[in-house]
């Protein structure tokens, strides 16, 4: 049998990973920018996280819904308190798709409608709900595409109320920041409106934070930046440093009823014993403040390669996020570099904590190939342009240092 082929592959075998590194099959150490896809939170096989998967997997690795599981239980109370919503329940299930899906279809249940907005550049999976809010037609099956959508441009409250106001909505799916769509940070502003328009409107607000959850942003949640609280929360990658995981904390306005969600695999004693030790190392380890302050110099790493200029760590316009136009007519950039035979150049770097997007004036493919290959830097994409940095929270200046000092090799 061959593997259906749907994916596209450097072709780097990674055989061995502690920490930010990866090793290949040859042996080449490689530092990881990427995370896996923003999965690896605590760095990779982190020795608490090996321990309680093995002693765990000695014990009982799964037993189905049907039984008491204990772990479920720990492992909430450690999110709430973590997250700031000790009074939220948690469902759990098995991947950040399904934790939209499942949000949803709760959004749908209360209300007692069918329609939901999404926003331009949206990407929430791709079971038929969440590929349905997903802007994007090309990965949308005709079967996915009954569902009533209406997408709004990001940032446009008066779309949003206009669509609520016409009484049929069930809820209103945003992520936290959009990592797909380019690392597009809602603006904290729009995000307060957006919180006050649905909770006039009696409609649900669901914060997609699968890729930017779990401390990534450099607070817990993203949206927390904006200081708002939506009803429901969607969480993945960063749960469980690679088990496979998704979770909705479920705001107490919502009542339970036996049955209406389910999963076999999801909670299960494996995936808990590691959303636990998740959850423990993030605390102890102060890697939602890590986060922040080597983003922050990462960022003005970032800056400086582009300008003589000082750069601005939390530069923009609200802490934690820098917004900067470092073109070369905008800051005097010396840094061009070979694309397929085209100049290209830094034009933007945006992002919070270690969510971090590079935006070049053109393609890209070349210069991840050099990193990769030359350089042996991971690092992830968004669209054709855009370097995207999903670094594990663990991430040093020192790491920084090295990965500036590569790219600066490359340009
Ligand atoms: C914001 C967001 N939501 C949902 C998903 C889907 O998660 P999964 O691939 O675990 O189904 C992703 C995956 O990239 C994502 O970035």
């Amino acid at each position: 049998m061959e593997l259906f082929d749907v994916y596209s592959f450097f072709d780097v075998t990674p055989v061995k990973a502690k920490g930010t590194r990866i090793w290949d099959d040859k042996g080449t150490e490689y530092l990881d920018l990427y995370g896996g896809h923003a999965v690896i939170s605590v760095g990779h096989c982190h020795p608490r996280y090996v321990t309680a998967v093995t002693d765990q997997l000695g014990k009982i690795g799964f037993y189905s819904n049907s039984v008491r599981n204990p772990l479920q239980e720990e492992l909430a109370e450690k999110l709430g308190e973590l997250s700031g919503y000790p009074d939220y329940s948690l469902f759990l299930c098995n991947s950040g798709a399904e934790a939209n899906e499942n949000a949803l279809k709760l959004a749908s249940f209360h209300t007692g409608e069918r329609r939901v907005i999404a926003f331009k550049g949206a990407f929430h999976g791709r079971t038929s709900g969440a590929v349905a809010v997903t802007d994007n037609p090309k990965i949308r099956a005709p079967f996915n595409s009954w569902h009533e959508v209406t997408f709004v441009p990001m940032n446009d409250i008066a779309a949003v109320r206009e669509e609520l106001s016409k009484g049929d909505i069930a809820g209103v799916i945003i992520e936290g920041i959009q990592g797909v769509g380019g690392i597009i940070i809602p603006d904290d502003n729009f995000m307060r409106e957006l919180r006050q328009a649905t909770l006039e409107a009696g409609v649900p607000l669901i914060l997609d934070e699968v890729q930017s959850g779990c401390g990534r942003s450099g607070k817990f949640f993203a949206h927390q930046w904006a200081g708002i609280r939506p009803d429901l929360i969607t969480m993945a990658k960063g749960m469980a440093g690679g088990f496979p995981i998704g979770a909705v904390l479920i705001s107490p306005d919502f009542e339970p009823v036996k049955g209406m969600l389910g999963t076999t695999f999801g909670g299960n004693h494996l995936a808990m014993a590691a959303a636990i030790a998740v959850a423990d190392i993030i605390k102890d380890e102060n890697l939602v403040q890590n986060a922040y302050e080597v983003g922050e110099y990462l960022k003005s790493r970032l800056l400086s390669l582009a300008s003589e200029a000082p750069s601005t760590p939390g530069g923009g316009n609200a802490p934690g996020r820098t917004f900067t136009r470092i073109g070369r007519e905008a800051q005097g950039a010396q840094a061009p570099f070979a694309d397929d035979g085209k100049t290209i150049e830094i034009k933007e770097v945006r992002g919070r904590g270690l969510m971090i997007g590079v935006e070049f004036s053109g393609p890209i493919a070349e210069l991840r190939r050099k990193l990769l290959f030359d350089k042996h830097i991971f690092t992830g994409v968004s669209g054709k342009n855009m370097i995207r940095l999903l670094a594990p929270l663990t991430l040093t200046k020192d790491d920084v240092d090295i990965f500036i000092k590569a790219l600066e090799e490359v340009l």
